[in-house]
């Protein structure tokens, strides 16, 4: 097992890049097995849940080739089984896209019920409802979802709440289904129009992705395609966070800053500065933030995923905060472990946390139980005095890439270590003093 150790205390300065976002590459790589041509894919994210979601179409017969850092190219023209059965398709949650793209494809699909970040109950009852109205039988046998049809033919679907993942799965199906599909009620994150442009991209007919109606004109047959993935959000505002909860300067470049605006709202309001270029923002920070209270909504609300970092930087707010998470309900679970660094935060009912701020964090050994509620404990220990160690950083390498050589250009006083590395652990500490 790694772990990160962290000496806090010291400003984030300087700049850093942002990769291709997860989310979006999750749903791509699926799609890309729609068509039998190749298919060539750039900016791809160099995280451990994309490997291992490439492994997956591997399996199945797909050819994949890396042919940089960030570009793969995939072709599919093989697939020999609509099977995906293996310890790797339970490891992640993307890998349950697999379902519509095969649906939409083959008219069948076999796939193992999803993995990914322990953050709720996470049903998908509202793919298994899309997949249904496109005339496709779904039930769940062994641990598979087993999807067929005899063809699967277009409908006016209403989702009675958005999600992320049944937008985009039942949206890859619709895609081959014959006749128009109306998606009402559509999740609008960024990454639903990230796929749907790479669909548009293969030959798919998909419109309005984006806003809350989405319109399919199924296609008989995709084709190849080169395409670039958008930057990732989540990545963008955890070094928009750990910039400000570090009283530090940093330029966050290759972003959309509209996707980011939620985030810069929030930053504003505690007296963070945020300036906005075309592909960057640049975060600024000299003080204590102010307090506030966040709600978690779907986009463009104040998402999820950021809500861990936001309870982290109220932590040390100027007075009392509030922060409401009302899409997973699992989602607090590495407040133990800041209080541990000193924090006082209390959550109640589960889903609300109230952040009574204190002067300072300290060092300690906390773990990471989830991808950003990891990444949320380590911009603590940057925000800490003293040191701090982060373990199972495995999560955290699921969604980040390079997450520590980033930190450390920024000037990140930080190290992966082996936990039973005693060695290499007290090097670091006389090293850094
Ligand atoms: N939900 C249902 N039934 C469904 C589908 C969802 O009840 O059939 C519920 C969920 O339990 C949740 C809410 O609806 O309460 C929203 O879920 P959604 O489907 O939007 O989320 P997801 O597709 O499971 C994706 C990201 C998450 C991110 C959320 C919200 C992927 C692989 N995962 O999850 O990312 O938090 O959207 O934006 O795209 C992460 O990157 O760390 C991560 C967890």
């Amino acid at each position: 097992m790694e772990q990160y150790i962290i000496k806090g205390g010291k400003p984030l300065r300087g700049e850093v890049s942002i990769s291709g976002y997860k989310n979006a590459a999750l749903g791509i790589i699926a799609a890309a097995v729609m068509t039998d041509e190749t298919v060539k894919i750039e900016n791809v994210p160099d995280i451990s849940d994309i490997d291992i979601l490439l492994k997956v179409i591997t399996e199945l017969g797909a050819k994949v080739d890396r042919i940089g850092k960030h570009t793969i190219r995939i072709n599919a023209s093989k697939i020999n089984t609509v099977r995906a059965d293996s310890e790797n398709v339970r490891k992640i949650r993307g890998s349950y896209y697999l379902v519509g793209a095969l649906l939409g494809k083959y008219n069948k699909a076999q796939v193992a019920l999803p993995g990914g970040c322990n953050i709720g109950s996470r049903p998908i009852d509202r793919h298994i409802k899309g997949f249904d109205a496109l005339g496709s039988e779904v039930k769940i046998e062994h641990g598979l979802i087993c999807a067929k049809a005899e063809k699967l033919t277009g409908a006016s679907i209403y989702f009675d709440e958005s999600s992320v993942g049944a937008t985009i799965n039942v949206m890859l199906a619709a895609c081959m289904a014959e006749g128009q599909t109306t998606l009402e009620n559509a999740a609008k994150e960024p990454h639903v129009v990230d796929v749907a442009n790479f669909l548009n991209s293969m030959g798919a007919n998909i419109k309005g992705a984006g806003t809350d109606v989405i319109r399919i004109k199924g296609v008989t047959k995709l084709h190849g395609s080169e395409y670039s993935i958008i930057p990732d959000q989540i990545e963008a505002g955890t070094f928009m966070f750990a910039a400000a909860a570090s009283r530090g300067d940093v330029l966050i470049k290759n972003v959309i800053p509209k996707h980011l605006e939620a985030f810069t709202a929030k930053l504003l309001e505690v007296g963070v500065t945020v300036e906005e270029y075309d592909d960057a923002v640049r975060v600024m920070a000299k003080d204590r933030p102010g307090s506030t209270h966040v709600k978690t909504l779907a986009y463009p609300g104040f998402l999820t995923d950021m809500q861990p970092l936001m309870t982290t930087l109220l932590s040390l707010s100027d007075g009392t905060s509030i922060v409401t998470e009302s899409i997973f309900e699992n989602r607090f679970k590495y407040v133990d472990e800041l209080t541990k660094m000193g924090a006082n935060i209390k959550v109640v009912e589960s889903n609300t946390a109230i952040i009574t701020g204190v002067e300072r964090l300290t060092g300690a050994i906390v773990s990471a139980s989830d991808l950003r509620g990891g990444a949320a404990l380590v911009m603590a220990g940057i925000m800490a005095e003293g040191f701090t160690i982060v373990e199972n950083v495995e999560y955290i390498e699921r969604g980040y890439e390079d997450f520590e050589s980033k930190l450390q250009k920024l000037g990140a006083v930080m190290a992966k270590v082996d936990s039973n590395d005693l060695k290499a652990i007290k090097k670091f500490k006389l090293k850094v003093g």
